[in-house]
């Protein structure tokens, strides 16, 4: 039987780590900041999305396997990232463990509301068809399964929707979502979790697009984007502000009323990737027009675009790429991409009106589909039978996987540190895991040395939960 101190400590630390929360995050003008402490939060993140958009079914998304998210998560805080997106969910399934490990990492959550499967995405080529009371069963429902938890930075209403092969009235309808996404959240959702649109770098409406999106249309308030994501693949290789065209982008979005950043980003044409890119977007050129991005993405897929090779369940391999992103990122100056800016935070949205848009083929009328009878129910009376998250202790923080880097040695000691409240990850703060030790009692030794490293911070909420326990005793 446990002794009385073991069982003590053992409830202790189950109630260190579920006090721990991030601080949420709110959109300022045209930043994103901390709402306790007001400083600046630029994304430093990765897309999540093991097993590509086909290894999504209704049963299993990127947010509902507990060993994945912990090994993932322990990666993802020595690599320095601060956020993930991932792009489809699926409402019904319970990802309480899977936030809270991100949560407890520092580690804030981006996510799409839309799936792939039928009825559940807005159809570019019909959209009317397909906005309906079916559809809001997803949209809501994700908004109902990632509402409480503290970690959950926005939510986007689209990807890509707007393209070559999409009808001109589909931007309409994409706003209406926000529109109806907003007002749920509204009535519904105790903080005002931000929305936006994640769009595909078409240069010739791209700033037709972005105000489009963010102009402020008075009929309809609550329809304006909060944030706007872009997908953008212009720098590859080792090149350099001009030649990725990344000083247009600046010119193109300094003005923008809303926090805009890279929504994916990293060419994969030069391999392996080095991530140059990095110093660019969070440099004191593009600060004021961009907040950070996501690098497209996490895992290795058949596309190439990964960072950690996932080879089966018990093992994953750090590729190149992630080394590189890492060393890129350990570069940072974070005090200054942390620093707040009055300027930035006052920023107001221009009026809507037909001469923001400028390319003849793209939408200049602001009218939005008015919203069916159905979808107004849900609004006022919340989803029913809606599965909404909690946040849960996260008891474990070793991971069971063996990780491999990309020559092939096994990395050993890698762990999740739970951050204290109001911390989110920050690059250099994880720094578990090494694979210059070789042999498996190494391994054993490196455990040890990683547990003993535990934070004065925590160490510091063991002791004020013991005494607190104490004096209740
Ligand atoms: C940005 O705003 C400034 C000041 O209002 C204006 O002079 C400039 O033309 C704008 N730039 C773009 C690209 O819209
Ligand atoms: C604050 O932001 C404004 C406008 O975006 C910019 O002109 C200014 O240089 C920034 N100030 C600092 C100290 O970075
Ligand atoms: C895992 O995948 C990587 C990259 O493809 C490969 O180099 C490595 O040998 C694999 N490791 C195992 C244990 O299968
Ligand atoms: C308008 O957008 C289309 C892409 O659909 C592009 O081919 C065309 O050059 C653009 N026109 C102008 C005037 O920018
Ligand atoms: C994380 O790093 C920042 C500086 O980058 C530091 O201020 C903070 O105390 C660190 N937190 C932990 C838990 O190590």
């Amino acid at each position: 039987m446990p002794s009385m101190y073991t069982r003590l400590f053992a409830a202790l630390c189950a109630l260190a780590t579920t006090a721990n929360a991030v601080t949420t995050i709110e959109v300022k003008g045209k930043d994103f900041v901390n709402s306790k402490t007001g400083d600046r939060f630029q994304i430093l993140g990765v897309d999540y999305q093991p097993g590509g958009s086909s290894g999504f079914t209704k049963d299993k998304d990127p947010l509902s396997d507990k060993d994945a998210c912990l090994r993932d998560a322990a990666l993802m805080q020595r690599l320095g990232v601060n956020t993930i997106r991932v792009y489809n969910l699926s409402p019904s399934l319970n990802h309480d463990d899977c936030a809270s490990i991100f949560n407890a990492a520092g580690i804030y959550m981006i996510l799409d509301v839309n799936s792939p499967l039928y009825g559940s995405y807005i159809d570019r080529t019909a959209p009317k068809s397909s906005y309906n009371a079916v559809y809001y069963e997803q949209v809501f429902g994700v908004i109902e399964a990632f509402k409480n938890y503290p970690n959950t930075l926005g939510f986007f209403a689209g990807n890509e929707v707007i393209n070559e092969q999409s009808v001109k009235e589909v931007a309409a309808y994409i706003r209406a979502v926000q529109r109806d996404m907003k007002d749920y959240i509204k009535k519904n959702v105790d903080r005002s979790i931000p929305v936006g649109y994640s769009a595909a770098d078409i240069r010739p409406w791209l700033m037709d697009t972005v105000n489009y999106f963010m102009c402020e249309d008075s009929d309809e308030p609550s329809s304006q984007s909060d944030f706007f994501g872009l997908n953008s693949y212009s720098w590859c290789g080792d090149s350099s502000y001009k030649k990725a065209g990344y000083d247009i982008l600046t010119e193109d979005f300094k003005n923008a009323s809303i926090p805009v950043f890279f929504s994916e980003y990293g060419c994969n044409e030069v391999t392996p990737r080095v991530f140059t890119e990095v110093q660019a977007i969070y440099g004191e050129e593009m600060t004021q027009a961009f907040s950070g991005g996501l690098v497209y993405e996490y895992t290795q897929e058949a596309n190439n675009y990964g960072l950690v090779k996932i080879n089966d369940s018990d093992t994953a391999t750090l590729l190149v790429d992630y080394d590189n992103l890492q060393k890129q990122y350990a570069k940072l100056d974070m005090d200054r991409i942390q620093a707040s800016n009055s300027t930035q935070t006052s920023f107001t949205a221009p009026k809507c009106s037909s001469d923001l848009i400028k390319n003849g083929t793209f939408l200049s009328k602001f009218d939005l589909p008015s919203r069916p009878s159905k979808v107004q129910d849900m609004i006022d009376n919340g989803l029913s039978k809606a599965n909404t998250g909690k946040l849960v202790d996260v008891s474990t923080t070793a991971i069971p996987q063996k990780i491999y880097d990309h020559t092939g040695k096994e990395v050993t000691g890698v762990q999740l540190k739970a951050l204290s409240s109001g911390e989110s990850n920050t690059p250099g703060n994880s720094t578990s895991g090494s694979s210059s030790s070789g042999s498996s009692s190494d391994s054993d030794n490196t455990k040890d040395n990683a547990a003993g490293k535990m934070t004065a911070s925590f160490m510091g909420l063991v002791v004020g939960a013991v005494v607190a326990a104490a004096s209740v005793l």
